[in-house]
């Protein structure tokens, strides 16, 4: 009798969590109906300038008028806010959703780091629970009409990227970002499995601290090598976006939250930065 009882709770709490689950996925769905296209940022590994990358080109996005977005998904590294100069700022609520911190170039910044209570990783971001967290997350924030939403995703691309990327709908492609040094093919496929797994689209190779200019002359110095990442993208047939030289004035910028500038940067990294959003936006 007992043991009926404890099943038919069962099946209505499950009745009631599918309905649930229907209602969140009709929400996500109304949420991202709003937002014209939904761009994510990859890499192989940390630390090869995924944020550097998705910040520059949100910010780009809007000083060109676009309504931009950027969700943050990266719990284990989530410094977004701190390159977008919102670090510390906590978002607001309209009734029960999430209303994104705006920086100060007009992008509106969501970072799950936002939620945390503090900076060490709730148990809650860790295993399977971490897809349906990102989910919950994705169905509460009103972003609004967008032009753009760019998605900075967890480093790598193994389990852990792909179950956020599974649980965020409507994503258009991914932009790849790799470094001269860890530029392989096997990278890049690696790359291309992730996406395919996912059915989006490459919609290209950005290789980054692709050799230094120099503070002092403003001449290239190849550290690492370069033309790695080009070859690549050729060889696995997906676009080559460009690439960002290695500039000792970005790492400061980015450190202090300012958005990247034409004064503030080298002339190349401007102009590989311009590229890049130009091709993007084809
Ligand atoms: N082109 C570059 N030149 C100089 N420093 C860079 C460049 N790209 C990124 N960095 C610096 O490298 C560090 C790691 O970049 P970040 O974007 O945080 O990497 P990821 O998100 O892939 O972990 C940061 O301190 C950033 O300022
Ligand atoms: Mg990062």
């Amino acid at each position: 009798m007992n043991n009926s009882k404890h099943v038919q709770e069962s099946a209505s709490d499950m009745a009631q969590r599918q309905q649930q689950m229907a209602e969140q996925t009709r929400t996500i769905a109304q949420r991202m109906a709003q937002i014209e296209h939904t761009i994510a940022v990859i890499s192989g590994k940390g630390g090869v300038g995924k944020t550097t990358l998705a910040t520059a080109i949100a910010n780009r996005l809007a000083s060109e008028g676009f309504a931009v977005g950027l969700l943050d998904t990266d719990i284990t590294g989530p410094n977004a806010p701190l390159m977008m100069g919102v670090e510390g700022q906590r978002p607001t609520m309209d009734g029960e959703a999430i209303v994104p911190v705006v920086s100060a170039t007009g992008v509106k910044v969501m970072s799950m780091g936002m939620l945390a209570e503090d900076r060490d990783t709730p148990v809650i971001w860790r295993g399977p629970l971490r897809g349906m967290a990102v989910r919950q997350f994705v169905a509460d924030v009103q972003w609004g009409k967008l032009d753009y939403l760019i998605i900075d995703l967890p480093p790598g691309t193994g389990d852990e990227a792909l179950t956020v990327a599974q649980s965020l709908p409507g994503i258009d492609g991914v932009v790849v970002v790799t470094t001269p040094q860890e530029v392989s093919l096997e990278d890049g496929r690696k790359a291309i499995n992730f996406a395919r797994r996912l059915q989006l689209e490459v919609l290209g190779v950005v290789e980054n601290m692709s050799g230094l200019i120099c503070p002092h002359c403003g001449q290239e110095i190849e550290v690492f090598g370069s033309g790695g990442g080009e070859k690549m993208a050729q060889q696995i047939g997906v676009p080559f976006l460009g690439r960002v030289p290695l500039a000792p004035a970005l790492v400061t910028a980015t450190d202090r939250g300012e958005p990247l500038s034409e004064e503030l940067i080298p002339a190349p990294v401007w102009q590989a930065l311009s590229q890049i959003v130009a091709k993007l936006r084809e």
